[in-house]
């Protein structure tokens, strides 16, 4: 080699090894010192992460099988992985996935047998797209015969399947996606699918249908309309999979409690499992944003504060949902980096470098929570005869920073009946007022400005005010205050 090449080389191999140690690139060591995602939640349902071939070795396949009790492949179960070519079969990322899950005793989902948008899907699945009855007779045998071969090659190794995909489109009048299955079979490519998978499957296997944003009323509304009227026909569906590809902002907790007991009240017995859970740094809706590699500290809060929130929902549901799955495991492997469009995400429990996030400890351990334990307290002071300043003041836990604390509103009366005795606020003029955010240990206060009219001396005022910090954790403060001094203005 020339010396100035090898002195190319020599810079060439300089810049990218100190890439691959620049931070962000190379995992740290795993954490062992912290508790199991799964093992804590043991005692509620199982927990699963779908995987990647990446996470089968070295520090990721340590933070698997540390942390959870199954897996989902993301893609080597899907059609085009499994048989690319029609007989055709590649077999084998998918078992690399399901002998390493089967040897740490984790049970394994099988995702997905029919892709009803057609993404995945080779489309020689479809023969000519047509619905002449004899397009139909072929993809009838198609579908029977890839699922036929996938789910007898895993047989019993995979406990449940999404056999249909993304099904559900409230657009149309019947509320099903019109993907190329749909045109060449109608709603019966799902009929086809589950029949197969009944047929071939070992007695036991679990069937699902699978969707997104089931807590949209009108896309929940189609899930209750197409298994309706799947178990109406006597097609054999065993459960509902709730994808939840969630936003920081989106979807309510309420709203995804709405979706469950909506589908338990309206079949009961029905399986229902949250099987895609991942929560975006980023707005639904918003594919604009993008923090690079510069993810505020608050933002991470705030998404700890709502997996503390969503997990609290789903542990209220044990005995309704039979698992949560995770979309991942860190955010160094995340689809969301690259949908809905190109750009830095942070949607999982663990950082870039495999670390511990507020979100982790949000699943785990809210105790651990940036502002947890925020505590409140009240005090009013005399300022002329018939005004009064009250203080309210927040002093942060030790837990890290209370970002974006604020009280979103207050009340305040008498606590003994006294008809003519109120209280005004003149000041601030507005709800919510903010507290910033709160150091690590640390105090805000504001004052209230209060007029008082009618009211007896010594009178006592019951004092709440609601609050929140990170937007996700929330509490009402209430108090007696004495207020001390002359009524406000003597009583007429
Ligand atoms: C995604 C995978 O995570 C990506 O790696 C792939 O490029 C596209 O598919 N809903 C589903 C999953 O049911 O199959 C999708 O998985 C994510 C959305």
């Amino acid at each position: 080699m020339k010396h100035w090449a090898f002195t190319i080389a020599l810079l060439l191999w300089a810049a990218a090894s100190a890439w691959a140690q620049a931070p962000g690139a190379a995992p740290q060591a795993v954490q062992t010192d912290i508790p199991s995602i799964y093992k804590t939640l043991a005692g509620y349902f199982p927990v699963g992460a779908a995987i990647d071939p990446a996470d089968l070795s070295g520090p990721h396949e340590q933070m698997l099988t540390m942390h959870f009790d199954g897996i989902t492949s993301t893609n080597e179960m899907k059609w085009s992985s499994i048989e690319p070519a029609q007989g055709r079969f590649e077999f084998g990322p998918a078992d690399r996935g399901v002998e390493l899950a089967l040897s740490h005793k984790m049970r394994v989902r099988g995702h997905t047998l029919v892709y009803a948008t057609g993404q995945q899907t080779p489309s020689y699945a479809f023969g000519d797209g047509t619905n002449s009855a004899a397009n139909q007779a072929i993809v009838i045998a198609n579908i029977r015969e890839h699922i036929q071969s996938e789910v007898q090659h895993f047989g019993d190794k995979v406990y449940a399947w999404d056999v249909v995909n993304e099904p559900f489109d409230p657009s149309q009048a019947d509320c099903l996606a019109h993907g190329p299955f749909y045109q060449v079979l109608g709603k019966s490519y799902i009929d086809v699918a589950f029949q197969a998978a009944r047929e071939y499957a070992p007695a036991g296997t679990k069937l699902f249908i699978n969707d997104y944003s089931t807590n949209e009323p009108n896309r929940l509304g189609c899930l209750l309309k197409v298994v309706g009227d799947l178990r109406a026909r006597g097609i054999p569906i065993d459960g509902v999979g709730h994808q939840m590809h969630n936003a920081i902002n989106y979807p309510s907790v309420p709203a995804m409690e709405n979706a469950i007991e909506t589908v338990r009240s309206q079949f009961p017995g029905l399986d229902q499992q949250i099987t895609e859970l991942d929560v975006s740094v980023y707005n639904g809706g918003d594919t604009k944003s993008n923090y690079g590699r510069s993810i505020p500290a608050s933002v991470l809060a705030e998404q700890g504060w709502l997996y503390k929130s969503t997990f609290d929902l789903f542990r209220r549901l044990k005995g309704k949902i039979s698992a949560v799955t995770l979309w991942g495991i860190a955010d160094d492997d995340t689809w969301l980096d690259r949908f809905p469009v190109v750009r830095t995400e942070y949607p999982l429990p663990f950082d870039r470098q495999l670390q511990a996030k507020p979100a982790y400890w949000g699943i785990v351990d809210e105790t651990r929570l940036p502002g947890y334990g925020l505590k409140f307290s009240a005090a009013a002071a005399k300022t002329q005869s018939d005004t009064r300043t009250i203080t309210v003041t927040a002093t942060n836990g030790d837990a890290g920073p209370a970002y974006a604390s604020q009280i979103k509103s207050i009340g305040l009366r008498p606590v003994s009946a006294e008809p003519r005795c109120a209280a005004a606020v003149s000041a601030p003029a507005s709800f919510p007022v903010s507290l910033g955010d709160i150091p690590t240990s640390g105090t805000a206060a504001v004052s209230i400005a209060v007029t008082l009219r009618g009211c007896d001396p010594h009178t006592r005022f019951a004092f709440t005010a609601a609050w929140s910090s990170a937007t996700y954790e929330t509490g009402t403060f209430s108090t007696t205050l004495d207020i001390d001094g002359d009524s406000g203005e003597p009583r007429r």
